[in-house]
């Protein structure tokens, strides 16, 4: 069996400059007497936490290419880690793909988690709680709302409108005065509100389907879909794991270039 691997590189938040080179050395000392042996077997089982597994002798036998190596910068050092175990993407698969995909980019009525564009909140704490509690979108059927069927037919026109999609622009014309039912949710400009998962309508990404069947029908009968909570089957430390993993696949220059940005 295959487990899925990864290679990165951390830094320690603030100055880490507690070790000498000297004990570095050590750490890195391959030869009998040497603590390399040690550190590299710590490493794995820290890296490991969150996974069923418990037996250190098949922990190093799943990973027989993982290295840690320190690399000292001038203010401080790094860990270059090397096929370290991708718990995240494990556990993902093993939970989230059904529903997801195995790559995350989602599918109809399944959100795309890989493109930066969010029903709830891309952020860490956000993508934790979503996954912790779950999450409930719930539109309302506004076809009787809107009017007539050339009602709705006009204002699925104005949405396509907002994102340049293709659309009849008298039909939008006319559309548009009825989003006002819609904007309560949408945004008077249809960028959405994350607070009830109401999505953008200006972006071109569609949870459902960016055609004028799809749209009526969806304005017609409304929306009701639901992200299962999964605190109780996974636990804390899981969830955490798992937000991690989820706000990386956005954020592929990782929280390296997170923490340059915010600087
Ligand atoms: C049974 C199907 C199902 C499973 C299993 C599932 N999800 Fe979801 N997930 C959904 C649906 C449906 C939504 C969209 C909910 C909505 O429209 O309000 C969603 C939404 C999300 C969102 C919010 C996306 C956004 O744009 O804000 C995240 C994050 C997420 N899921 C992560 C996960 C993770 C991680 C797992 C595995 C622990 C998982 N999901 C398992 C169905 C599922
Ligand atoms: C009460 C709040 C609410 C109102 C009012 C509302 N919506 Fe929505 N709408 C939502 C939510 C929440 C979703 C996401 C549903 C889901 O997660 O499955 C949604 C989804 C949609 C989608 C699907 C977007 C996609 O990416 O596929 C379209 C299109 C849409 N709404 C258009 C409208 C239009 C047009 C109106 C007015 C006629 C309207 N909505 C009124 C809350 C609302």
């Amino acid at each position: 069996m295959d487990y899925p691997v990864l290679d990165t590189q951390i830094s320690p938040e603030g100055r880490l400059d507690v070790l000498s080179k000297a004990e570095i050395n050590k750490l890195l000392d391959t030869s009998h007497g040497g603590l390399y042996t040690v550190f590299r077997h710590c490493t794995l089982a820290v890296l490991n936490s969150g996974n069923a597994l418990d037996d250190g002798k098949e922990l190093l036998a799943r990973y027989p290419d993982f290295s840690i190596s320190i690399l000292l910068r001038e203010r401080g050092i790094k860990l270059d880690i090397r096929n370290a175990p991708a718990i995240g993407e494990r556990l993902f698969l093993n939970t989230c793909a059904q529903c997801h995909g195995s790559d995350a980019q989602g599918n109809k009525g399944f959100p795309n988690l890989t493109d930066k564009d969010w029903l709830y909140g891309g952020d860490p704490a956000t993508i934790e709680l979503t996954i912790s509690q779950g999450r409930h979108g719930i539109m309302p059927p506004m076809g009787a709302a809107v009017g007539t069927d050339d009602d709705v037919r006009n204002v699925a026109n104005y949405v396509l409108s907002l994102s340049d999609s293709a659309h009849d622009p008298i039909k939008a014309a006319f559309g548009k005065p009825k989003f006002a039912i819609c904007a309560a949710c949408h945004g008077p400009e249809g960028k959405g509100n994350q607070a009830i998962g109401a999505p953008n309508l200006t972006d071109k990404i569609w949870l459902y389907g960016g055609d004028i069947d799809t749209i009526m029908d969806g304005i017609n009968h409304g929306h009701n879909n639901t992200m299962p909570a999964h605190k109780t089957l996974l636990g804390d430390a899981k969830v955490h794991l798992l937000a991690a993993y989820v706000w990386s696949l956005s954020n592929s220059g990782g929280l390296e270039a997170e923490q340059k940005q915010n600087k």
